[in-house]
């Protein structure tokens, strides 16, 4: 399969747009189930991701029709529209083959067992960063009504009677997941729901936002209790989805990175705090203006720093990746702390294969600063990771070549078109001959499984 070829030792300079968030959108479209109006969203990222969940959505019977510019070379050229329609629910079954390619999938479920009384959904295959069970989407529900069965792989769902109660639902570990899945069935529930340590995530806050457009009565959303008065139906709503504080998070690291100075168009930086502060105290410029988000590194040696992943508004663990690839070239030591997920640390041998010095134990890695980084080929494991690699080639001396590329495209819109108008040397090589028939493209299950963040 495609590979990404980078020069590294450009500091970048320019502009780049930042996309709409994909884990908003991914909500957001799932909350079109809800109602048999249509529900227009706009700023939709071109992704992998959002192309699967559609799949996912059509087999369900939700009509999706596309508008928008098209995808051509302009990297910053906007986000599309779509429509989408669910007029009637034409079979409650999300198949195993649609939601093993991608672990949201399991967000049709509260919205499918409120609305149609009846949700057959197949478990999330294994991921790549760590055992991610749904446990907590389905106690909720539970707390809501529905009866839950699990046979041969599959979630089965009913609400006694045809309709979901509300109820008061605490959510023992934060789930971002499971409070959307909630927030979407409690909608529709007969009475109010009281949700108890909800996700704050500023993509909950988006679908309250869109569901209060479509009709629903939800109050709280961004703190951790939600009070949510079910209603009979939802209607009509158009919404414009917000933008990817990840990508945005992930472009400032590459600023910094290599030295250089960017401006974030459409940079969500009031979600962004804790990796902004982060940045700051590693020594980079960081000013929110009228043109975007300016974040500069010229000059600068950057610091080492302590990280700890919190649910937010603490540090996002999706931002936990880049700024170990950043941290591996500051001066002095580090220490990052997972605490959302095991097993995310499968970038540290792919960076110490660059020369990076990081000494896992448990949940932590301690990285010594290197001066300097070689490019090697390399091979991503997850979204996030992927990212580290691109961000790590960058910065590094000579070549890296990153191999795996469906993960970046799942997650990152038009990647190496934004990076290039900012200075980077970076192309995609399509594969060539035999290795293209046996590579590991989207097609091959380990990759389709190994998703997700
Ligand atoms: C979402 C994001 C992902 C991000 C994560 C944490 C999307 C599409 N994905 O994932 O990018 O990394 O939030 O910010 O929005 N857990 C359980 N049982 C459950 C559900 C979750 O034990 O039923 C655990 C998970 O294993 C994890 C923690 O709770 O350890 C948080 O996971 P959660 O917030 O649910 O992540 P996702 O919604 O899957």
């Amino acid at each position: 399969m495609d590979s990404l070829v980078i020069q590294g030792g450009f500091a970048l300079k320019g502009t780049i747009r930042i996309s709409g968030a994909k884990n908003a959108a991914l909500p957001l479209m799932c909350a079109s189930l809800l109602s048999d109006q249509p529900l227009e969203l706009s700023n939709l990222p071109r992704l992998a991701d959002i192309a699967t969940l559609g799949g996912v959505l059509e087999h369900l019977g939700v009509s999706i029709t596309v508008d928008g510019a098209e995808d051509g070379e302009d990297p910053r050229a906007v986000g599309r529209t779509a429509i989408l329609q669910a007029s009637d629910v034409s079979t409650a079954t999300a198949p195993y083959d649609m939601v093993r390619k991608m672990r949201a999938s399991i967000l049709v479920l509260g919205p499918l067992v409120a609305r149609h009384g009846h949700a057959r959904v197949s478990l999330p295959g294994g991921c790549a960063i760590g055992n991610r069970p749904i446990d907590l989407h389905l106690k909720g529900l539970a707390d809501l009504g529905a009866e839950i069965e699990l046979a041969e792989g599959y979630v089965e769902a009913r609400a006694p009677g045809g309709r979901l109660t509300g109820g008061r639902v605490r959510i023992p570990t934060v789930s971002v997941g499971a409070t959307e899945n909630l927030m979407m069935a409690a909608a529709l529930a007969r009475g109010e729901t009281v949700i108890e340590n909800a996700a704050r995530e500023p993509e909950i806050v988006d679908l309250a936002c869109c569901l209060t457009s479509m009709g629903a009565t939800i109050e709280g959303a961004g703190t951790d209790s939600l009070h949510i008065q079910g209603c009979e139906s939802l209607g009509a709503a158009k919404h414009r989805v917000i933008a990817d504080r990840i990508e945005a998070g992930s472009y400032a690291v590459a600023a910094a990175i290599t030295g250089g100075e960017l401006t974030l168009e459409d940079a969500p930086a009031e979600a962004m705090g804790a990796v902004l502060d982060a940045l700051v105290q590693a020594g980079a410029e960081v000013e929110a203006g009228e043109s975007g988000l300016r974040i500069s590194a010229r000059g600068v040696k950057l610091a080492g720093l302590d990280i700890r992943t919190d649910p937010y508004p603490g540090f996002p663990t999706d931002m936990q990746a880049q700024f170990m690839a950043m941290l591996v070239l500051a001066g002095g030591a580090s220490v990052i702390t997972e605490t959302i997920f095991e097993n995310r640390f499968m970038h540290v041998p792919e960076l110490t294969r660059m020369g990076a010095d990081i000494n896992v134990t448990g949940s932590s890695a301690t990285v010594r600063g290197v001066d300097a980084l070689k490019g090697a080929p390399v091979m991503a494991t997850d979204l996030r990771a992927s990212m580290s690699l691109v961000l790590a080639g960058l910065a590094a001396k000579g070549e890296t070549v990153i191999n795996r590329l469906y993960h970046l495209d799942r997650g990152y819109e038009r990647l190496e078109k934004k990076l290039q108008a900012v200075g980077a040397n970076i192309e995609r090589r399509p594969a060539e001959g035999l290795g293209k028939g046996l590579g590991e493209g989207p097609g091959e299950s380990e990759g389709e499984t190994q998703e997700q963040a």
